[in-house]
C-alpha cells in the first residue's frame, strides 16, 4: 500500500476532533524514564524481618541474635544485608512531637542522656556490617493497633500520644530516623489511612480518632488512590531529599491496594502487591500471583513485593522442603525482594544451605533486573522466564502448583531462544549442567515441585534486542487501564510482555507475533534506550482481542521528546503498520498508543475500560 493510500485511510478512519484537540496530556511524551530513580535498590533487597517470627513480641536481643546468626551462617555473605524493626517498637507520641522508643524492648535506645535514640542500634548493626531497617506507617497509626489489639507493645496514653504515624509529622519523624538515628530502610505501612474509620473495631476501642479511611480494601471506586499516592510520593521526596548520597530502601506497603502496582515504582523501591502472606501454600501461590503478571512495572530500583518470605514457617518449614524451595524459586524468579521471616536461630543447615544457595540466588539478584513473566500456563503447571543480564541467559522456572506429580516442558520458542541452535542447560540448586538434547526440556515435578534452570542459547530475536529481553528497562507511564483495583492482575489485566493484557499470543489481522508488548490504549511506554541502540522496529497495530466495535487507534514513537514516528488511525482487523526509526543518541524512547473512539459511540469514550487491546509486535532494538 502506498503512503497516500495509507494517509487516506486514516482520515476516513480518525474523528477530526479528536486529532485536532491533540495528544491526552498524560499521552505527551516526558522525554524521561519517569521512575522513582533514588534509593539503594539496583537488586531486589535482601534480608531479615522479625515479623512473621514474632508480631511485636520482639526485643533487641532476639532480633540481635538472628543478626549475629545470619554473620555467623553465612547468610549475611549470600546477600542478606538489612535487619529490620516492623511494628512494635514505639511507645507513644511525645508533646514535642518526637517519637517516644520501647525501651523495655530496646534498652540499647535509653544508653545515652536526653530521649531515647536508636543510633546505637543502628550504629550496632553498621559495625557488624549490616544495614538497618525500621518501619512506620504512613497515616495517623500503625497496623498493630487494628489488627493486634491483644499485643502488649501497642503505643500507650492519650489518642494523640498513641499517633505514632508519620501523618503530620512527615518531616520531622523521617529526619529523626534517618538523618539522627542512621537508619538505611523504611518499610512505610497504610493502616492508618485504612483500618481506623467509622465502625472498625480499632475505633470501638475509643483510643483512636476517627479519620475518614482512604483505603477501603478491595473496593477500588470507595478507595481514593490519588491521595494514598499523593501520600506516599511525599514520603519518597523527603527521603531523597535527607539522603543525598541515595543510600537508603523505600519500601511502600498499601497491599496491592490504591493502584499501588501502578504508581509504586514512580516514588518507592518496592511495593506490597498483596495482602500480608500466610505461612500456607494457597496463600504464598495468591501472593505469587499478584506480581507474577506485573514483570513490565519492575526493574533496577523498582519492585513488585509480594510480601516477606514464608521459608522456615508453617507449610514451608524444615517438614517441607519441597514446598519451601519452590516458594523461594518462585520468588527468586520473580525479582522479589528476599526478606527473610523466621527465627534464624533454629534454621536447619539444609534450610541455611537453600536460603544462600549462590546460583539461585544469583538468578534473583541478576543486574538486569528483569522480572519473570508467565510464558505457560495449564493447570497447576506454569513457566516463567527471566531474561539475565548475560545475552541469551535466561532464568527458567517450571512450577507445579498442584498437590499431584505432573509432567512439565518448556521450549526453546517460548524462552525466546532460536531453537534451531544448541542451549545449555544447567540446574540452578544442584549447581550443575544437564545433558539436554533438542529445542524441548521437559521434567517431572513431585507435587509442589519446581525445577529453577539457567538457560543459555541464541536469542530468538537474532543480533537485536526484544523490548522483552529488557523489560526492567520499561516504565509504563499509561496503562491505559483506568482504575486497577486490588483485584489479582488476571482478572484486571496489565500490560504484558510477548503476550495480551488477558494472557493470550500476540495477534495483529489475524497473524500471530511470538514477541512484543501488548498493552490497552491509551498508554504510553517509556524505554530507557540510554543512548545505546541505532534503530528501534515493530510493527504495531490493534490486536485480534480487541472488541468489534473498539475504534481506531494512531501510534506514536517519541525520541527524548521528539516525534520519530506517527502511524495512520488504524482499526481492529487492519494490518500492523511497519516502525523503522533512527534512535541513534536517544535517552528515553516513548511508545504512545492513543485511541479516538467511533465517531459517535459516546459509550466507547466513557468507558477507558474498553479501549482497544494493542500490540507492539517485534518491537526490537539493535
Ligand atoms: C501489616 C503489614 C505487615 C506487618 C504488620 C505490622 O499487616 O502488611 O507486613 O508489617 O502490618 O503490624
Amino acid at each position: 500500500m502506498t503512503k497516500t493510500s495509507l494517509l487516506a485511510i486514516a482520515l476516513a478512519l480518525a474523528p477530526l476532533s479528536s486529532l485536532a484537540a491533540g495528544p491526552r496530556p498524560e499521552l505527551q511524551p516526558s522525554a524521561r524514564f519517569s521512575v522513582y530513580g533514588h534509593g539503594a535498590a539496583a537488586t531486589p533487597p535482601m534480608g531479615w524481618n522479625p515479623w512473621n517470627a514474632f508480631r511485636t513480641e520482639v526485643t533487641q536481643d532476639k532480633i540481635l541474635s538472628v543478626a549475629e546468626t545470619i554473620k555467623r551462617n553465612g547468610m549475611q555473605k549470600a546477600g542478606y544485608r538489612y535487619v529490620n524493626i516492623d511494628d512494635g517498637w514505639w511507645l507513644q507520641r511525645r508533646a514535642d512531637g518526637g517519637i517516644q522508643i520501647r525501651t523495655t524492648m530496646f534498652p540499647m535506645a535509653a544508653s545515652r542522656s536526653g530521649p531515647p535514640s536508636l543510633r546505637p542500634w543502628t550504629d550496632h548493626l553498621h559495625a557488624m556490617g549490616f544495614k538497618a531497617g525500621l518501619y512506620t506507617d504512613v497515616g495517623r497509626n500503625a497496623c498493630s493497633q487494628a489488627h493486634d489489639a491483644h499485643s502488649p507493645n501497642l503505643p500507650v496514653g492519650t489518642v494523640a500520644q498513641r499517633e505514632i504515624g508519620l501523618e503530620g509529622f512527615e518531616a520531622s519523624d523521617l529526619a529523626t530516623m534517618f538523618g539522627e538515628w542512621g537508619f538505611d530502610y523504611i518499610k512505610v505501612d497504610a493502616c492508618g489511612l485504612a483500618d481506623f474509620g467509622e465502625g472498625s473495631k480499632a475505633l470501638a476501642s475509643a483510643t483512636y480518632r476517627e479519620g475518614r479511611p482512604l483505603i477501603v480494601r478491595a473496593d477500588a471506586q470507595a478507595t481514593d488512590a490519588d491521595k494514598v499516592e499523593t501520600a506516599y510520593a511525599r514520603v519518597g521526596r523527603l527521603l531523597a531529599g535527607l539522603n543525598p548520597d541515595d543510600d537508603f530502601v523505600l519500601s511502600i506497603c498499601p497491599w496491592g491496594e490504591a493502584g499501588v502496582g501502578n504508581w509504586g515504582g514512580r516514588h518507592g523501591n518496592l511495593w506490597r502487591t498483596s495482602a500480608d502472606i500466610e505461612p500456607n501454600w494457597d496463600s504464598m501461590l495468591h501472593n505469587f500471583d499478584t506480581a507474577s503478571r506485573r514483570e513490565l512495572y519492575a526493574g533496577p530500583g523498582r519492585w513488585n513485593d509480594p510480601d516477606m518470605l514464608a521459608v522456615g514457617l508453617g507449610e514451608f518449614d524444615a517438614r517441607h522442603p519441597v514446598e519451601a524451595r519452590t516458594h523461594f524459586s518462585m520468588w527468586a524468579i520473580l525479582a522479589a525482594p528476599l526478606l527473610v521471616g523466621f527465627d534464624l536461630n533454629h534454621a536447619s543447615p539444609a534450610q541455611v544451605a537453600m536460603l544462600t544457595n549462590p546460583e539461585v540466588i544469583a538468578i534473583n539478584q541478576d543486574a538486569a533486573g528483569n522480572q519473570g513473566r508467565i510464558v505457560f500456563h495449564e493447570g497447576d503447571v506454569q513457566v516463567l522466564v527471566k531474561p539475565l543480564a548475560q545475552r541469551g541467559e535466561r532464568g527458567v522456572l517450571l512450577l507445579n502448583r498442584g498437590n499431584r506429580a505432573v509432567q512439565a516442558r518448556v521450549d526453546a520458542a517460548q524462552m525466546q531462544l532460536d531453537p534451531g541452535e544448541p542451549m545449555q542447560v544447567r540446574d540452578a540448586w544442584a549447581g550443575r549442567d544437564l545433558a539436554t538434547s533438542g529445542a524441548v526440556l521437559e521434567f517431572d515435578l513431585p507435587a509442589h515441585g519446581s525445577m529453577l534452570l539457567k538457560v543459555r542459547g541464541k536469542p530468538a530475536s537474532g543480533d537485536a534486542t526484544a523490548l522483552g529481553d529488557i523489560s526492567g528497562r520499561i516504565h509504563v507511564a499509561v496503562d491505559g487501564l483506568s482504575g486497577y483495583s486490588a483485584r489479582p492482575a488476571e482478572v484486571s489485566g496489565t500490560p504484558r510482555v510477548d503476550a495480551t493484557p488477558a494472557g493470550q499470543p500476540l495477534r495483529i489481522a489475524g497473524t500471530t507475533y511470538a514477541r512484543g508488548i501488548g498493552i490497552h490504549a491509551d498508554s504510553r511506554l517509556e524505554v530507557k534506550t540510554a543512548g545505546e541502540f541505532s534503530r528501534f522496529q515493530a510493527l504495531a497495530g490493534v490486536d485480534d482481542a480487541a472488541a468489534a466495535s473498539g475504534g481506531t487507534v494512531q501510534f506514536r514513537v517519541y525520541g527524548d521528546g521528539r516525534l520519530l514516528f506517527t502511524s495512520p488511525a488504524l482499526a481492529r482487523g487492519q494490518a500492523p503498520v511497519p516502525i523503522n526509526v533512527d534512535v541513534r543518541g536517544v535517552q528515553v524512547l516513548e511508545l504512545v498508543a492513543e485511541a479516538a473512539p467511533e465517531a459517535g459511540s459516546a459509550a466507547a469514550s466513557a468507558s477507558r475500560a474498553s479501549t482497544p487491546v494493542v500490540a507492539w509486535a517485534h518491537a526490537d532494538l539493535r
